[in-house]
């Protein structure tokens, strides 16, 4: 696939994603694709709690299902999208960035993969996507490498 080709079939499994979000408080649906090196891609969605402070982030929830599986160590490429169905069945036409608890966590699987990953903000159409590296989104993080924890 082409670098193009994998962007959006990654924008589009996110937005698959958060059609299966939990949100029913914010009513605002957030999707997360996570690219393994090896072409697997994993997806989470994020899930509210009544007691609001509780939710989850897509970006969380899928960083979990790799991390459960092994995985933490083969991320190459995360995609997010967001908005509220109701409103907007595409999603909205704003792309979505990872919160800041959502960027500390991709940091982790990102030294563990050594690899500074492309992340994909995107619309739910996928027509406005802002692509970074993050490093670029959350430069000087602390992470495994601080704590001596990142072979050579
Ligand atoms: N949300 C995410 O899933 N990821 C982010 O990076 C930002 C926010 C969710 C949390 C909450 O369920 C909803 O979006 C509104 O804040």
């Amino acid at each position: 696939m082409t670098d193009d080709a994998t962007r959006d079939a990654l924008i589009a499994a996110a937005r698959d994603a958060a059609s299966r979000a939990y949100a029913p408080y914010s009513g605002f649906h957030v999707g997360a694709a996570l690219l393994l090196k090896n072409g697997d891609v994993v997806t989470g969605a994020n899930v509210e709690n009544a007691s609001y402070g509780l939710t989850l982030c897509a970006e969380t929830a899928a960083i979990a299902k790799i991390a459960n599986e092994g995985w933490i160590g083969e991320l190459t490429e995360i995609a997010i999208v967001g908005g509220r169905p109701e409103r907007d069945a595409l999603l909205g036409s704003d792309p979505v960035h990872p919160c800041g608890r959502c960027r500390q966590m991709l940091n982790e699987a990102a030294e563990r993969s050594k690899t500074d990953i492309l992340v994909h903000c995107a619309s739910g159409d996928g027509k406005a996507v802002q692509s970074y590296r993050l490093s670029e989104l959350f430069p000087a993080a602390f992470g495994p490498k601080d704590l001596g924890l990142i072979p050579d």
